[in-house]
């Protein structure tokens, strides 16, 4: 199907276009310009210049999961793993209070040793000592009643991507252990629970079809989340993915403005993986209607083993120097970080 300049404008006042419109224009670079300029009104209408910034904790690498992308899966032999203890945890917050930060993420594999118990206990501290901060897990999939607990014990927000909404790409990146069903379910229980909630996909992971990505785009417009984080793929050497070609920075780029015009409200980061594959990756996630960073606060001795991917940034760095790093590659891009909590404005 060939489209014009005006599905651009479609898609920007109704929010949506028709599926065989959406695949065109994911599949062509020819409105890149428009579509980020497009994407980049639409952000500054409803946020301005505003880029939010979370401090990103990643406590394990330890995870019971082996999904075929993933540095930090089970079988990878490859890997020392670690955990933080509360005190590190709550450390990293301390930290990054100091620096402007006022939404911690807790990030980590899926770790059987983090108990519901110990999960509560770490996030309870953080709540007392931060009253005024919002509190994020990204912890995986949990049954309801953990979800629960842990919204009772002070967490907020909830991180947990689809991956991929088509039960049939969803088996070729995933073991048959996991399933899609119980992952949509874990988000709808999210929600109902009244976490905001992000959710999110990879683009260009192995066999991934333009279709794929507008079942992605569909399956957000039922979940109707908060945050919507994607970045693209890369290859990791120590996973049965190892052969396969990292996704597109271009094509990475062209859905974040896509998801921009379709989530108006939504929270969307400019990822690492984006910086990864770009040196100015983040800089362009941002021009393309991205307005969230989320720079690191782990112990620089541990960011080298929570490696998802080849070739992660900011693994050397101190959470100070990541954070004027950031504040002058936003300000270059045409923005400004500021520190509040930065609540979704729907
Ligand atoms: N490349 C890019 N992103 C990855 N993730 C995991 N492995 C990779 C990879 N090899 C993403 C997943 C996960 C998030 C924490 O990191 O989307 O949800
Ligand atoms: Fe981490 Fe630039 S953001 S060093």
């Amino acid at each position: 199907m060939r489209i014009s300049e005006s599905q651009i404008l479609e898609l920007k006042n109704n929010r949506d276009l028709k599926d065989p419109e959406l695949a065109a224009l994911i599949d062509t670079d020819e409105f890149d310009g428009l579509l980020f300029k497009t994407a980049d009104d639409v952000r500054r209408e409803h946020y301005g210049d505003e880029v939010y910034i979370r401090g990103l904790i990643e406590f394990t690498n330890c995870c019971k999961n082996n999904c075929y992308y993933c540095g930090i899966r089970r079988d990878n032999r490859n890997l020392e793993r670690y955990r933080l203890t509360k005190d590190e945890i709550l450390e990293c917050c301390r930290e990054g209070y100091g620096l402007g930060f006022r939404t911690f993420v807790l990030q980590g594999g899926e770790d059987p040793w983090y108990t519901d118990e110990i999960v509560c206990d770490i996030v309870g501290a953080i709540r007392k000592a931060y009253p005024d901060c919002a509190i994020t897990l990204s912890i995986g999939e949990k049954p309801r009643e953990s979800y629960q607990a842990f919204f009772d014990a002070g967490a907020n927000r909830y991180l947990l991507r689809h991956e991929t909404a088509s039960e049939e790409h969803y088996r070729k990146l995933h073991p048959g252990s996991m399933s899609l069903e119980n992952r949509k379910r874990c988000l709808f229980d999210l929600k109902e629970i009244g976490y905001q909630v992000g959710s999110g996909f990879m683009v260009g992971s192995p066999w991934q079809t333009t279709e794929n990505l507008v079942a992605d785009l569909r399956f957000l417009q039922k979940l109707s989340p908060d945050m919507i984080g994607i970045g693209p793929y890369l290859t990791h050497e120590d996973t049965p993915f190892r052969d396969m070609e990292n996704g597109s920075f271009k094509l990475t780029l062209r859905m974040v403005a896509i998801l921009r015009l379709m989530f108006p409200y939504a929270l969307i980061p400019s990822t690492t993986a984006l910086g990864t594959i770009d040196p100015m990756g983040r800089e362009m996630g941002l021009r393309a209607g991205a307005n969230v960073v989320m720079p690191n606060l782990s112990p620089v001795g541990v960011r080298k083993l929570y490696k998802l991917y080849e070739n992660k940034i900011c693994t050397g760095d101190e959470a100070a120097q990541c954070i004027e790093c950031l504040k002058r590659r936003v300000e270059f891009a045409g923005y400004r970080i500021v520190t509040s909590v930065g609540n979704v404005k729907r």
